[in-house]
C-alpha cells in the first residue's frame, strides 16, 4: 500500500476516478472533508459505492474514515460502512486504547449484521498530543489494529508547529514508527495538503519511506505517482537483499551466524530485513503482473 487516495464521501463523482487511479488504496472519508449537514448522505453514498460491482471486483485495499468516538456519527458509520468489500476502517483521532475496543465492538456486530466474514482491520491515525503520547498503547490495543497513520495536518496546525521545518516531521514520523514497530504493525504517513507542492510531497515521502514506512496518503491524483515511486525499494537494495539471503543459506549450513557481503558484516537483523525487502518486492511484482493483465483485457 504505497499510496492510499482520500476521496471526500459527498463527491461520489470522484469514486470511480480514485477506483481506476493508480492508487494501491482509496479511503472514502466520512469524517473532516465532509459539513456536519451531510454526513448522512456522505455515508449513504458510500456505503452505495460499497456495494456496487465495480468495489467488489477491484483487488485494491478499500478503507472507509469513519468520524470519531465522541461524534454522534461514530457508531452509526461504522455499522453502516462494515460491508464484504471493505478491508479497513479509518479511526481518526484515537488517543485510547479504550478507542480502539469501542470500535472494535462495533465492527462485531456491523460484521455480523452485514454478513462479512472477513475480520475488517483498524487504521488508527494519530492527530493529537494525546494520541502521539498513547501511540504504544494505541497500536496494541487490539490485535485487529493493523497499522497507525501520522495526521501532522490537525497535529501540528494544533499546535502551532512548523510543519515546512523538516526535524519537526522528523522527530514525530519517528515517534509514530517506534509505537508501530513496538506492537509490529505498519506505520503510515498522512496527507500533505498543498497538492501543487509536488516536491514538499516527495520530501515528506522520502523521509516516510527512509524511517521504514508503508505508505503516504494522497488527497489528489497528482500525489500518488510520487507515493508509488517512493516506497519502494530500489534496484541495488533488492540485489543486495538476495545476496545477503544466497550467502546466508550458505553460512548457515555451515553453522555461522555472522558473516560478510561487501565488507560488510551480516547476521540476524540484516538478515530479517533482507528477507523483508525481498518479500515486498515480489509483492509489487505481482502486483505489477496483474496491473498488466488487466490493463492489456480492457
Ligand atoms: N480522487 C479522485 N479524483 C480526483 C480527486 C480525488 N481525491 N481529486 C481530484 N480529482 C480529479 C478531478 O476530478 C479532476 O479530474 P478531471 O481532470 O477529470 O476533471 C482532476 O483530478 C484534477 O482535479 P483538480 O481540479 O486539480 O482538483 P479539485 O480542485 O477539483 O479538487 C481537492 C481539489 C483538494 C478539493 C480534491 O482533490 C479533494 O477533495 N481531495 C480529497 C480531500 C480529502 O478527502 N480530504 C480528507 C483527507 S485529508
Ligand atoms: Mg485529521
Amino acid at each position: 500500500m504505497r499510496s492510499k487516495l482520500f476521496v471526500p464521501g459527498t463527491r461520489s463523482e470522484l469514486f470511480a476516478k480514485a477506483q481506476n487511479s493508480q492508487a494501491d488504496a482509496i479511503s472514502l472519508d466520512l469524517e473532516d472533508s465532509v459539513v456536519e449537514s451531510r454526513k448522512d448522505e456522505a455515508r449513504d453514498k458510500v456505503v452505495e459505492f460499497l456495494c456496487s460491482s465495480e468495489v467488489a471486483a477491484s483487488d485494491k485495499t478499500i478503507i472507509v474514515r469513519v468520524n470519531n468516538r465522541g461524534t454522534a456519527h461514530f457508531e452509526s458509520d461504522i455499522l453502516a460502512v462494515t460491508k464484504p468489500a471493505v478491508d479497513m476502517v479509518n479511526l481518526p483521532k484515537v488517543e485510547s486504547a479504550k478507542d480502539v475496543c469501542a470500535a472494535v465492538e462495533i465492527l462485531e456486530k456491523a460484521e455480523k449484521a452485514n454478513g462479512v466474514i472477513k475480520t475488517v482491520k483498524i487504521l488508527a491515525t494519530i492527530e493529537t498530543p494525546k494520541g502521539l503520547l498513547s501511540a504504544t498503547e494505541v497500536a496494541s490495543a487490539h490485535p485487529r489494529v493493523a497499522g497507525l497513520q501520522l495526521g501532522l495536518n490537525d497535529l501540528f496546525e494544533s499546535l502551532s508547529i512548523d510543519r515546512q521545518d523538516n526535524k519537526n516531521v522528523h522527530a514525530t514520523m519517528l515517534a509514530m514508527r517506534m509505537a508501530a514497530g513496538g506492537a509490529n504493525i505498519f506505520a503510515y504517513d498522512g496527507a500533505f495538503a498543498d497538492f501543487n507542492d509536488e516536491n514538499g510531497f516527495r520530501i515528506e515521502a522520502e523521509m516516510a519511506h527512509r524511517l521504514g514506512y508503508l505508505g503516504k496518503s494522497c488527497i489528489h491524483p497528482c500525489q500518488v505517482a510520487i507515493a508509488n515511486e517512493v516506497f519502494v525499494h530500489n534496484e541495488d537494495d533488492v540485489t543486495f537483499a538476495l545476496r545477503v539471503l544466497e550467502e546466508y543459506k550458505i553460512a548457515a549450513a555451515e553453522g555461522i551466524g555472522a558473516f560478510s557481503v561487501d565488507g560488510k558484516m551480516i547476521d540476524l537483523p540484516i538478515i530479517r530485513r533482507a528477507e523483508a525487502v525481498v518479500a515486498a518486492s515480489r509483492r509489487l511484482q505481482k502486483q505489477k503482473h496483474t496491473d498488466t493483465i488487466v490493463s492489456d483485457e480492457s
